[in-house]
């Protein structure tokens, strides 16, 4: 007898949204800080921020939009089930590039002054837009493929999105 299955399809994918979330309090919190402190204290956690962008968010994104929205699509029927999310992907990884291009030349004090409240507007405000982002992809997209997936096909679509974003041996 097949034992029953404990977890959905889509809960690997879950435990990374978490693992996402829990930087965006930080975020948010380095946002306040860059307001109130000086540069020096600030300034390498903004710089570890955009690398942890870089190197986590980016790549989750460009993974879902290899792997996770076409068979979200395909689930769905259509093409345009996963248009929206990919708008906003564009609209999320275009606000990285430009706080990693603000992040440039922060050692300067006068450039820190000069930049500290759009640099806190931008934290904010991406970590606003991918709180929403996670939440809209776990409530409505994640739902689709429990129902719609095999445990075998949602394997193989969490390994896919694995080699996609950290290369074949799913390396960092
Ligand atoms: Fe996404
Ligand atoms: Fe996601």
């Amino acid at each position: 007898m097949t034992p029953p299955a404990t977890t959905t399809v889509t809960e690997p994918l879950r435990l990374e949204h978490a693992g996402l979330r829990a930087h965006l309090d930080a975020l948010d919190d380095l946002a306040i800080r860059v307001i109130q402190s000086p540069a020096a204290e600030v300034v390498p956690e903004i710089t570890d921020a955009v690398e942890f962008l870089a190197r986590h968010v980016v790549p989750h994104a460009l993974a879902e939009e290899a792997v996770l929205y076409p068979a979200v699509d395909d689930v769905a029927g259509s093409p345009m089930a996963t248009a929206t999310m990919r708008g906003e992907h564009v609209e999320i990884l275009e606000r990285i590039d430009a706080l990693r291009l603000w992040t440039a030349g922060l050692g300067d004090a006068g450039t820190y002054e000069e930049r500290r409240g759009h640099l806190s507007a931008q934290l904010h405000g991406l970590a606003a837009i991918l709180r929403l982002h996670l939440e809209i992809e776990e409530s409505i997209l994640f739902p689709l493929l429990d129902a719609g997936l095999t445990p075998e096909q949602g394997a193989k679509l969490v390994a896919d999105m694995v080699a996609v974003a950290h290369g074949p041996e799913g390396q960092d």
